[in-house]
């Protein structure tokens, strides 16, 4: 059997790192050739729920869990850290306003990117989950300096996920024979589900492979009901479960770092906020959800799509929002070192 990865997840004892180390330890992924080490981290308040879920790992018995450690340490946590996946965060309590969540979430992931630059593996890749996932990225990165800025990733898999699903019900297909819709931006309200690219496999028959938007009988829906649907999915969830989307979430973690280490299939796009090169006009430097294709363990932005008017201001909208995030978070640092 190959060496395993190493692999770190924070906030392991929550609602999406409990689902998320099952489904690592069944080889989500890297396939089923490829043991990984777990090690867990979460705040000392929640040392026993993380003890129990090494407890409930261990009589699983998967035989792709190498090692599994726990710590409340930062420190010990990324030591040769291989894949981080940053899912423990803080969350928004009542009255809490936007700019105090960016500030409390700041520190967490501006201290989580000096251990990462000292301690993990010089090539280690990193995937946030946790909210705001793309401005927590952004932080994360600047302080890891050392580690190459392209292993800075954040997630709007799960938006690329509903979106499919979404579609796939409206036409009556399944899921999987969705391909190439795509988030841009931020993960939040202002996100831009963007269909223009979108395909259906094997449909309308066998063989056949149908744009998005000749699927839909009302090409309209695509550019204003669908891209509202996806966007409130999350709000949708709540209402029913009343918890947030946790295995789903978790789910398209493991989607996400299996496509980026697997590679995609060819022809297929996925979304991934990563830390932009300037590409579509973007800022540099912000965490930005783009269209990408994945190869031999990298990332590359699909080049020259053209965007409609409203997708154009959609775009600036949520460009807009993530620039103010990048502001009020890295202030809120610089006056904390003060
Ligand atoms: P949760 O509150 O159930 O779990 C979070 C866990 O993280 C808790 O066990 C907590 O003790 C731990 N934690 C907090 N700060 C930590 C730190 N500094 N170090 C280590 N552990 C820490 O929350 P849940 O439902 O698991 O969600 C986690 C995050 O993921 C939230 O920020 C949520 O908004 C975000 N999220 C992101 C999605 C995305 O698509 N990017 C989708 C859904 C949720």
């Amino acid at each position: 059997l190959k060496q395993p990865i190493k692999v770190t997840v924070t906030g392991a004892a929550g609602n999406i790192g409990y689902a998320f180390v099952f489904f690592a330890g069944q080889g989500r992924l890297f396939g089923q050739d490829q043991p990984i080490d777990l090690t867990l981290l979460e705040l000392p308040n929640s040392k026993r729920p993380m003890m129990g879920t090494v407890m409930e790992l261990d009589d699983c018995a998967y035989p792709l869990l190498a090692n599994i450690r726990t710590t409340t340490s930062i420190d010990e946590a990324f030591v040769g850290c291989q894949v981080a996946v940053l899912v423990g965060a803080k969350p928004r309590g009542p009255g809490m306003e936007r700019k105090d969540l960016l500030s409390e979430n700041g520190k967490i992931f501006k201290a989580q990117g000096e251990a990462i630059d000292r301690y993990a593996d010089r090539d280690c890749k990193v995937l946030v989950v946790g909210n705001p996932a793309n401005t927590n990225c952004l932080i994360v990165q600047r302080y890891a300096p050392s580690i190459p800025k392209q292993n800075f990733t954040a997630m709007t898999r799960l938006d690329q996920n509903r979106a499919d699903s979404i579609l796939a019900s409206k036409i009556g297909v399944h899921s999987r024979q969705i391909r190439n819709l795509i988030i841009w931006g931020n993960h939040s309200a202002t996100q831009v589900p963007d269909a223009s690219q979108g395909i259906i496999m094997n449909y309308p028959q066998p063989g056949m492979v149908t744009a998005a938007r000749g699927a839909v009988s009302n090409d309209k829906w695509l550019t204003t009901e669908f891209v509202e649907t996806v966007a409130k999915r999350g709000a949708a969830i709540i209402q029913m479960r009343e918890k947030s989307s946790a295995a789903s979430a978790a789910s398209a973690a493991c989607d996400h770092i299996h496509d980026w280490f697997i590679g995609t299939q060819s022809g297929q796009i996925v979304s991934m906020a990563v830390i932009s090169d300037g590409s579509y006009g973007v800022p540099e430097g912000l965490c930005f959800s783009y269209p990408v294709t994945c190869q031999n363990g990298k990332w590359q932005i699909v080049q020259g799509l053209q965007w409609d008017e409203l997708t154009k201001k959609r775009i600036e909208v949520t460009t807009k929002e993530l620039i103010e995030e990048r502001d009020l978070a890295l202030q809120s640092l610089a006056a904390n070192t003060k």
